[in-house]
């Protein structure tokens, strides 16, 4: 005796072939009524199994590659140990130099970066594409973003180094570059410093 010979067996697989079926019915009467065409929308229903139109344009609507606010990197500078950040730093040194007076290789020398203009690196030859990054200033905001993703602000520019993902490091990695800027700017303490206090109850 076989699974097949079972009655309760039977009875679920062809309920579940008659809804198969009448969805893909519907989905047949509807693609004629909407495009007159027999053959477009068929290869959907092959590659998706169902019709989920809607979920479809769900991601499209929200938006949400468009960017939110990226998390505030300036507490955890606040934070971090320019030792650690020296650590670090050890990947951007094969094409970066750091003192003063320090030579341009494969990248710029980073000294005084902080702060300072965007691609203008003692005559490095800078991308246009660095050049074009809005504002136009190594902010502590957009050297983080700059520093987990290159590409993100500067789709073209030829740095290329894959980015370093974890904030920690990106926040030793820039408290390190403030310890090699003569006057990096201040951080401002406006954030959360203050501590839950300041969170509104939720
Ligand atoms: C494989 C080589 C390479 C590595 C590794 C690298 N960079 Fe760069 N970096 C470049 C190049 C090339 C540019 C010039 C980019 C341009 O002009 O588009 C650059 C530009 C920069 C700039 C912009 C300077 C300016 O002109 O205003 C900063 C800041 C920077 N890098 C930081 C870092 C940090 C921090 C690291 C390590 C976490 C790092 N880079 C790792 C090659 C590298």
């Amino acid at each position: 005796m076989s699974i097949l010979d079972n009655r309760t067996f039977q009875g679920v697989v062809s309920a579940f072939w008659l809804a198969f079926l009448a969805i893909l019915g519907a989905n047949f009467v509807g693609n004629l009524a909407m495009t007159g065409s027999l053959f477009g929308e068929v290869e959907k229903v092959e590659k998706f199994g169902f019709p989920i139109e809607a979920a479809e344009e769900a991601p499209a609507a929200g938006g949400e590659a468009a960017g939110g606010p990226r998390p505030d990197i300036k507490p955890l500078i606040l934070a971090a140990k320019v030792d650690d950040g020296a650590a670090v730093f050890r990947k951007c040194a094969s094409c970066h130099t750091v003192e003063a007076g320090g030579k341009n290789g494969t990248g710029p020398n980073l000294h005084n970066i902080v702060g300072d203009v965007i691609g203008d690196r003692n005559g490095f030859k800078t991308t246009d594409s660095l050049k074009a990054i809005p504002g136009g200033k190594w902010t502590y905001d957009v050297l983080d973003d700059y520093v987990e993703n290159p590409k993100h602000l500067a789709p073209k520019g030829s740095m290329s180094f894959a980015g370093l993902k974890k904030p920690a490091d990106r926040a030793a990695v820039i408290k390190f570059l403030m310890s090699n800027t003569e006057n990096p700017p201040p951080i401002e303490a406006s954030a959360p410093a203050a501590g839950p206090a300041a969170e509104p109850a939720k």
